[in-house]
């Protein structure tokens, strides 16, 4: 079992982050239903119709992250900002395989938030957690090709390129190519 805390850089820098992660909880329903309402949210991801009801019981299932737990495969968090503890967007970890050290993350920032330095804050953030407490090897993110704002964050954050998706997602009716990022381990340990 690898010692986290060992890793150089674990939990540096997060006192100077404008955006942290917190657990979800009942009042969020709301906030995530508005979210996916929102054109530039929908734009570029397979977000199917859902009422709060079932985002409410989705966030029950998530309402605590200790990582890692090996008996889950989903893991989210919303994006509060420090300085006013208002939500901003929601992040999520799905794991693939814990046999192989394997995960997925999703993300979505509201819209007057974007361009802000958000989204790469809580990307660093989220891959702390995925890297140091669930001690993953690999995190891989898909992104449509049209999704320039996306694979631009992936690309800041360090992410790799693998390859391109064919025909992956259907959005909105029609079948979209989208890449395949990834990052491991050993690339991002030494970033922090
Ligand atoms: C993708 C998303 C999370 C980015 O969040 P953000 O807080 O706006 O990102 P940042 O401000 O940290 O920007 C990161 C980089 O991406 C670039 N970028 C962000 N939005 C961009 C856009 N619309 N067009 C081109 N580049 C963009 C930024 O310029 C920045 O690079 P730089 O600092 O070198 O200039 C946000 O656009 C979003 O929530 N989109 C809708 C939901 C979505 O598509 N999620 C991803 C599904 S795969």
């Amino acid at each position: 079992m690898i010692d986290f805390k060992s890793f150089p850089g674990y939990g540096m820098n997060l006192p100077a982050y404008r955006v942290r992660l917190r657990d979800p909880n009942a009042d969020d329903a709301a906030r995530i239903y508005q979210w996916r309402r929102e054109e530039r949210i929908r734009a570029h991801q397979p977000l199917t119709s859902l009422s709060i009801e079932q985002i409410r019981t989705d966030l029950e299932r998530t309402s605590s992250n200790r990582l890692p737990d090996y008996t889950r495969d989903r893991f989210q968090w919303i994006i509060e900002r420090v300085s006013d503890n208002l939500a901003i967007g929601w992040i999520t970890l799905s794991i693939r395989t814990w046999e192989h050290l394997i995960g997925e993350i999703g993300y979505s920032i509201s819209t007057d938030f974007h361009q802000a330095g958000y989204g790469t804050e809580a990307l660093r953030l989220i891959l702390q957690k995925a890297f140091y407490e669930a001690q993953l090897y690999r995190v891989e993110a898909k992104c449509s090709v049209q999704n320039t704002a996306s694979y631009k964050l992936l690309e800041k954050a360090g992410f790799i390129r693998e390859g391109v998706l064919r025909g992956y997602f259907n959005i909105r009716g029609f079948r979209v190519d989208h890449y395949l990022y990834s990052m491991l381990r050993t690339e991002f340990v030494g970033d922090f």
